[in-house]
């Protein structure tokens, strides 16, 4: 059982960084957004079996080859039960931080869009992102507000191509630039909070190796010890949007 979350769980240490901090990193995955109602994929999420398909099978690259008519009635499904959550207090805290650091960068590993939701802007999401769509053919972008819900696979209004989630599936690789652009803010900065990942998932796990090794803080914020509390100078241990919002700048 983690202790109760409370301010004196957090170091005189931490408090003075974060009020003197300039260059900070967020990295966040499906912790973040348990709280809103979002299922982690371990430690007990029920992400992890649709139609009799496990999820590393339904959502892979080789299913989008083998059925994409199913991959997109699967991310259909997803996205019906992502409509009706909001961004809950960790969201809200960590988009509130972007005003009060000059050089914030958010790195999620979600897909939900719900750190937007809550007003966080120039999100650099790794694994792309659940409410948009792309063209197989010319790469076009759309939003999934301007795409028809009628048509099995929808079509690229530019070239009439097929889409598909703009998503990063199994056995794909991230998307081109995101991975440095992350690694970028990670070498600069000087508070680095890993909040609701398990870090088990490269190279989004890298991130924070990278930040220790050009000499950050690393702050963890989880119910659970993960892989990467032993790197960490400081494992907060309870729920995001009980912890974050403990931080006061
Ligand atoms: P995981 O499901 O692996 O880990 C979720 C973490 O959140 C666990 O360490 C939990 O202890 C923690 N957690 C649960 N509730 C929390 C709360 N209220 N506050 C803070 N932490 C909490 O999710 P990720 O690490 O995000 O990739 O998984 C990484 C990637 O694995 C995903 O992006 C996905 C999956 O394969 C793709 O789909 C490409």
């Amino acid at each position: 059982m983690p202790p109760a979350v409370e301010q004196a769980m957090i170091s005189k240490t931490l408090r003075e960084l974060f009020l003197a901090a300039n260059r900070v990193l967020v990295l966040t995955g499906a912790g973040v957004s348990a709280e809103s109602g979002v299922p982690t994929f371990r430690g007990g999420g029920q992400s992890a079996v649709w139609k009799g398909l496990p999820f590393e099978v339904i959502s892979s690259a080789a299913m989008l080859e083998r059925d994409l008519p199913a991959v997109w009635e699967w991310f259909n499904y997803r996205r019906n039960l992502l409509v009706q959550l909001r961004p809950n207090a960790a969201h809200t805290t960590i988009a509130s931080w972007q005003d009060r650091f000059s050089d914030l960068s958010l790195v999620t590993q979600n897909i939900d869009g719900l750190h937007q939701a809550a007003g966080s802007r120039d999100v650099i999401e790794l694994h792309g992102n659940v409410w948009r769509a792309r063209c197989f053919d010319c790469d076009a972008r759309y939003s999934l507000d301007d795409l028809s819900r009628d048509e099995a696979v929808p079509s690229c209004f530019d070239c009439g191509g097929n889409l598909r989630p703009d998503v990063v599936l199994f056995g794909e690789m991230l998307p081109p630039g995101a991975f440095e652009r992350a690694a970028d803010a990670a070498q600069r900065c000087e508070l680095c909070f890993i909040v609701g990942t398990s870090a088990v998932v490269y190279p989004a796990a890298s991130i924070p190796e990278i930040a220790r090794g050009n000499g950050a803080y690393l702050v963890e914020v989880n119910p659970e010890r993960t892989q990467l509390s032993d790197l960490c100078d400081e494992v907060l241990m309870g729920k995001a949007g009980e912890v974050l919002p403990l931080l006061r700048r």
